[in-house]
């Protein structure tokens, strides 16, 4: 009775249910089921054998002094691990077998994914002067204002949620001196961030969280409609109410500060523009605010405020109902109100932009604008793609636009957290133009 350590087909192919740690098979003996259902013959002291005591039959010592004994009746084939002898069709036992055919193993055929056909995706942060902040930040109009559905949250319930969402990484808040009730109720958001933003692990953010404030509007009354562009009567009012921001924020510079209501400025007679954007030149100066940004402009206003202060950021309204950012300019149109072209403007300029409104504003908020409503297509694809619409379209303008800073506006965790996880999406070059459709 003899055992082998490590079995093999008389053809030489290595027995696939071979295991070490089973003790050796007897496979001489008769009825020795594994050797029949391999169709393995019984092995007697065949050529295969190179040497009785080699720890590997199918492997003659390479050192042993005398070369190996060629168990293939070719003497001319040396090669030792090559069992399978040159004469397949002898029937004599003591002749080596024809190499059993090769058990044929499962394909496994792996999707090939072309690379090619996907949309580059965006960088996942922004660089805000010399600040750089993850690309989804958070809007907080609706932690300020009572016009929206159920009120305003609680103070508490508002900093539990700059909270949970520091904890998630945003860094980047959007906030302006007229986020509150009403014109009685200045700087309550700026307060409430840096309450939050302080009391958060002992402030040890407050130097890498960014909180960009706006200067420039003022409220007729506490509803949705009673907001206006202000009028500074002189220019050191306009200084003093930055100034009113820069306490509210812990009398730290502004990290970012903008322009709020930008087109209450004339740029066919852009005197009065050019007025503030010195004074805003002279807070740089005094670093009251450190980088600049201005919200609903034109491409007009760039050009002139650009020629006296470096622009880091614009804000302006972009949605699936409002494209006007897109659209090509039309130059006889009053520059004015003209705020087409601003995201070919941005691009160009390396200039961020932060779109407002992007899921709908105020008026998805109040139920006046619904998405599903409005574009259905929008919800078959994010269904096709497991997603929800929100986080889709999100993600679809990052994919578009890499220089776009996000600032949604939510009260609710859910839709927070959904709103953060639209930075795993990513899209094909026909899934973005379905989306382009839109
Ligand atoms: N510069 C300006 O003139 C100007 C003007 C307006 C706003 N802003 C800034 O822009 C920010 C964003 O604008 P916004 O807050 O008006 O509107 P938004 O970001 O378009 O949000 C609109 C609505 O979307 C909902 N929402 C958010 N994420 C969602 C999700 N994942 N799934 C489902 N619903 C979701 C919110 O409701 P829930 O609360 O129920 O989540 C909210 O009703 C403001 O907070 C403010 O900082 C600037």
């Amino acid at each position: 009775m003899r055992f082998i350590k490590s079995m093999k087909h008389v053809g030489g192919a290595k027995c696939s249910s071979f295991k070490k740690n089973k003790p050796p098979k007897c496979i001489d003996q008769p009825g020795c089921k594994w050797v029949v259902k391999q169709g393995c013959k019984p092995q007697s002291p065949s050529p295969q054998k190179p040497k009785p005591k080699s720890p590997s039959p199918q492997k003659p010592k390479p050192k042993s002094p005398s070369p190996p004994k060629p168990k293939s009746p070719s003497p001319q084939k040396p090669k030792p691990k090559s069992p399978s002898p040159p004469k397949p069709k002898s029937p004599s036992p003591s002749k080596p077998k024809p190499k059993p055919k090769r058990k044929s193993r499962k394909k496994f055929i792996v999707k090939e994914i072309d690379l090619s056909n996907q949309y580059q995706s965006p960088p996942l942060s922004i660089n805000i002067g010399r600040y750089t902040v993850p690309a989804l930040g958070m809007g907080t109009l609706p932690l300020g204002v009572t016009y929206a559905p159920g009120g305003r949250p609680k103070r508490e319930d508002a900093i539990k949620l700059i909270h949970y969402s520091l904890d998630k990484g945003v860094r980047f808040f959007d906030t302006a001196d007229t986020y509150g009730a009403d014109n009685k109720d200045l700087h309550y958001v700026e307060k409430l961030l840096t309450e939050a933003i302080d009391s958060y692990k002992g402030g040890s953010l407050v130097d890498e969280v960014v909180v960009g404030t706006k200067t420039g509007m003022k409220r007729i009354n506490s509803s949705v409609r009673g907001w206006r562009p202000k009028n500074f009567k002189n220019i050191e009012d306009f200084k003093k109410a930055v100034m009113n921001s820069y306490v509210a924020l812990g009398s730290k510079p502004i990290k970012l500060w903008s322009l709020h209501h930008t087109d209450g400025y004339d740029v066919d007679d852009p005197t009065k523009f050019i007025e503030v954007c010195n004074a805003i030149k002279d807070l740089l100066d005094e670093n009251i605010i450190e980088n600049v940004g201005l919200c609903n402009c034109s491409t007009a206003h760039l050009d002139i405020a650009r020629e006296i202060i470096p622009i880091v950021a614009v804000q302006n309204s972009f949605s699936l109902y409002d494209k006007t950012a897109l659209k090509k300019r039309v130059r006889k149109i009053a520059s004015k109100s003209n705020k087409n072209e601003i995201i070919d403007y941005c691009r160009e300029n390396n200039i961020i932009f932060t779109p407002y409104g992007a899921l709908g504003g105020t008026q998805s908020r109040d139920g006046r604008r619904n998405l599903q409503n409005d574009f259905g297509a929008l919800y078959e694809i994010a269904e096709k793609k497991g997603v929800s619409p929100q986080a889709l379209i999100l993600s679809w303008m990052r994919h578009k636009f890499p220089f776009i800073l996000h600032i949604i506006g939510t009260r609710n965790i859910a839709h927070l957290d959904d709103y953060l996880s639209s930075i795993n999406i990513h899209f094909t070059h026909h899934e973005i133009s379905e989306l382009d459709k839109l």
